[in-house]
């Protein structure tokens, strides 16, 4: 199971690489605007931050000719970049394209199960459904996990399945659970998920007891 922060954030990434975690990152023009600065600079910083890892970046480009141009220029920035593009039936004659070409694509705003299993049958190499954006309307988007994970391992394809719009812990451990191969997580969830409070109450209370026993040496 991989884990990618959905984020932007050179310093947040900096930051929880080095827990030895992170094995990616995604980014959208949203969380580029967020971050702020030089997109393509941004984007080259990030991907010397994860240089084993993979970094998704988003085509900006509109027609379909120029989605191609954009995506195999986005590829050749470097060589852990997985190229971000939305599943819409406009792109689908360049994603076969780009796949027959060996670009790693990672296809997003995925919200069906036939849009997963049409993105499988071209060979993408990550398939993106966002769950989040489910919910929001109040349609439970986890169980679009399942039945994709289901119908990926139904067929035998080799799409990875990629959770994304993950908006709390519990989207985190709903997309665990499904199974999915890596979930993206932007950085509030990721920094709630990996404290405990009654680990800390735990701690607190042996280090209390510890202090209480008196002892000198140990061991
Ligand atoms: C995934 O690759 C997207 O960047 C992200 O998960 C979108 O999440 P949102 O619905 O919270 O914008």
């Amino acid at each position: 199971m991989k884990i990618f922060l959905d984020s932007a954030d050179v310093a947040a990434i900096k930051k929880w690489v080095q827990t030895g975690l992170i094995d990616g990152v995604t980014t959208n023009p949203s969380l580029l605007l967020k971050a702020g600065g030089e997109p393509k600079e941004h984007v080259l910083e990030v991907c010397k931050l994860l240089p084993n890892g993979l970094v998704s970046v988003e085509v900006t480009e509109k027609e379909p000719k120029a989605v191609y141009a954009q995506a195999k220029k986005i590829a050749s920035l470097s060589d852990n970049i997985l190229v971000k593009i939305p599943c819409h039936a406009d792109y689908y004659q360049i994603i076969a394209q780009l796949v027959s070409e060996g670009v790693a694509l990672n296809i997003t705003l995925v919200f069906s199960l036939l849009q997963a299993a049409f993105m499988a049958k071209l060979g993408v190499a990550y398939i993106s459904p966002f769950i989040g954006r489910w919910d929001d309307i109040d349609v439970d988007g986890a169980k679009l996990l399942y039945e994709i994970r289901a119908m990926l391992d139904q067929y035998d394809y080799e799409s990875k399945l990629l959770a994304a719009s993950v908006r709390g812990v519990r989207h985190f451990h709903d997309a665990v659970m499904a199974g999915s191969d890596a979930i993206t997580v932007p950085l509030s969830v990721f920094e709630k998920s990996i404290t405990h409070l009654l680990t800390d109450q735990g701690m607190a209370k042996f280090d209390a007891d510890w202090r209480a026993l008196g002892a000198k040496q140990f061991p």
